[in-house]
C-alpha cells in the first residue's frame, strides 16, 4: 500500500473527519466567505455558449485547441509581443499545469544539456516527483531563509552561479508555491543577468496569473521581462486557480525559440511526447477560457472576478494576523500578511501541524502551508486559536 499523497490525500482525511468544526486549508482550491466551492460568473456565462454553439466532441489536435493555445500565450506574454509576432513562440494544450510539467519534463530528459533539473528550495511538492518521473535529477536552489521569514537572494544566485552552464532551472512566475515570497522587479532582473551568463535555460511555472495581486500583466512581469532580455525558454500555465477551472484540467506548455523553425521542431518533439501519453487533451476546458479571452467585455469580468477572489485573500490574511494577535500570540506573523497568492507559509513545524489536525480538525500540508483559500470570516478565529494553542 502506497502512502496518501500529501497535499491531495488531506481532502480523504478531512472527509472521514466528523468534528463539526473541521477546517481544509490543505489543497489550494479557492473557496467563497461561505467556504464553498466558487464558480465565476463569467465561466458560467462562457459555459452556456460553449454548450449552446453546438460545437461536436470530435478529437481536438494532440496539441490541443490552437485558438486557446494562441490567447493563452497573449495571456502570459502580452499582446505586444514581439516573438510571437515573429513567430518564434509555439505552445500545446496541456492537462493543467501538471501535465504541461510533465511534458516538458519527458522533453528535457530527451533533449536537454544537462539530465538534471534546478528546482527551489522548497517548491511544490508535486514538482519533484513529476520531474524524477521523467528520469532527470532534481536539484535545488537556496530560496527561502527560514530564520528571516523571506526570500535567501544571496544564497539563490549563488546556487545560479555554480550551477552547470545549460542548466534548465525551474522558476514560479508568481505567488511562489509553498512560500508566497517572490523576488522583486529588481531581484528578477538579476536573476534574469545570471541565467544569462551561465547559458541556463529558465523555465516558468505560472499557475496564479491574475489572482497573485489581482493584476494579470503585474504577475507575468518577470516572464515578459525574461523575453525581453532576449531568453529562449519555456512556460507551463495552469487555468486552474485564476479561472477556478481546477477538475477540468487546463493548461498551455509554451516555449520561446531562437527561429520560427526551431519553434516549430520543438513543436514537432512535444507532440511525440503527448501521443503516447494521453493521445490529446480534453476540449471542454479550453473552449471556456478561449471562449472569455477573445471577448474584451468578458476578459474584464474575468479580471475583475480574478480580483474579487484575490482581494478576499488579501482580508482573511490581515484577518487571520490580528485573530492571532487577538487570541494571545506573541509570536512575529508579519509574514502572513507580506507573502502572496494563495497560501500562507507559517513556520509551523510538523508537529505543530499534526498537533493542529489532530485535536483541532485543522488540515494543511505537513511543511507548515496554510492555504488562505479556505479561510472565511467563519473559520478564522477558530484557526488562529488553533495555530496559537499549537505554537505556544
Ligand atoms: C496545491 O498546491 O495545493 C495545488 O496546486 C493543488 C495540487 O494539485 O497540489
Amino acid at each position: 500500500m502506497g502512502p496518501p499523497d500529501p497535499i491531495i490525500g488531506l481532502n480523504d482525511a478531512f472527509k472521514n473527519d466528523t468534528n463539526p468544526n473541521k477546517v481544509n486549508v490543505g489543497v489550494g482550491a479557492y473557496r467563497d466567505d461561505l467556504g464553498s466551492p466558487y464558480v465565476l460568473p463569467v465561466v458560467r456565462k462562457a459555459e452556456s455558449l460553449v454548450s449552446s454553439s453546438g460545437l461536436d466532441h470530435e478529437y481536438a489536435g494532440i496539441a490541443g485547441e490552437q485558438e486557446f493555445v494562441d490567447l493563452a500565450m497573449e495571456f502570459a506574454y502580452g499582446d505586444d509581443c514581439v516573438k510571437i509576432k515573429e513567430g518564434k513562440v509555439k505552445g500545446v494544450q496541456t492537462l493543467s499545469g501538471t501535465g504541461g510539467l510533465r511534458v516538458m519534463g519527458e522533453f528535457l530528459a530527451k533533449f536537454g544539456k544537462h539530465k538534471h533539473i534546478y528546482v527551489p528550495d522548497p517548491t511544490w511538492g508535486n514538482h519533484i516527483p513529476i520531474m524524477q518521473n521523467c528520469g532527470l535529477e532534481v536539484k535545488k536552489y537556496r530560496y527561502y531563509d527560514a530564520g528571516n521569514s523571506g526570500l535567501d537572494f544571496s544564497g539563490l544566485v549563488e546556487d545560479m552561479e555554480k550551477a552547470p552552464e545549460g542548466s534548465c532551472f525551474l522558476l514560479h512566475a508568481c505567488a511562489h508555491n509553498p512560500t508566497g515570497m517572490d523576488p522583486t522587479e529588481s531581484q528578477w532582473s538579476e536573476i534574469s543577468k545570471v541565467i544569462k551568463e551561465k547559458g541556463h535555460f529558465p523555465f516558468f511555472d505560472c499557475a496564479y496569473q491574475g489572482f497573485a495581486s489581482g493584476n494579470a500583466p503585474k504577475d507575468a512581469w518577470s516572464i515578459r521581462k525574461f523575453v525581453s532580455d532576449g531568453h529562449e525558454l519555456a512556460l507551463v500555465q495552469s487555468f486552474s486557480k485564476n479561472f477556478g477551472l481546477y477538475g477540468q484540467r487546463v493548461g498551455c506548455l509554451s516555449w520561446v525559440a531562437g527561429s520560427e523553425e526551431e519553434a516549430k521542431r520543438v513543436e514537432s518533439q512535444m507532440k511525440i511526447v503527448i501521443r503516447p501519453s494521453y493521445s490529446n487533451p480534453p476540449r471542454h476546458g479550453a473552449r471556456i477560457v478561449a471562449t472569455i479571452l477573445r471577448d474584451e467585455g468578458m476578459t474584464k469580468e474575468f479580471v475583475d472576478q480574478c480580483k474579487g477572489m484575490a482581494d478576499r485573500i488579501g482580508g482573511m490574511r490581515t484577518a487571520l494576523r490580528s485573530s492571532l494577535e487577538d487570541a494571545g500570540s506573541t509570536r512575529d506573523w508579519s509574514h502572513v500578511t507580506s507573502q502572496i497568492g494563495m497560501f500562507a507559509y507559517s513556520g509551523l513545524s510538523k508537529e505543530q501541524v499534526e498537533r493542529m489536525r489532530d485535536e483541532f480538525s485543522v488540515y494543511g500540508t505537513l511543511d507548515g502551508r496554510i492555504s488562505m483559500a479556505g479561510v472565511t470570516k467563519g473559520n478564522v478565529e477558530y484557526i488562529a486559536k488553533a495555530m496559537h494553542e499549537c505554537t505556544k
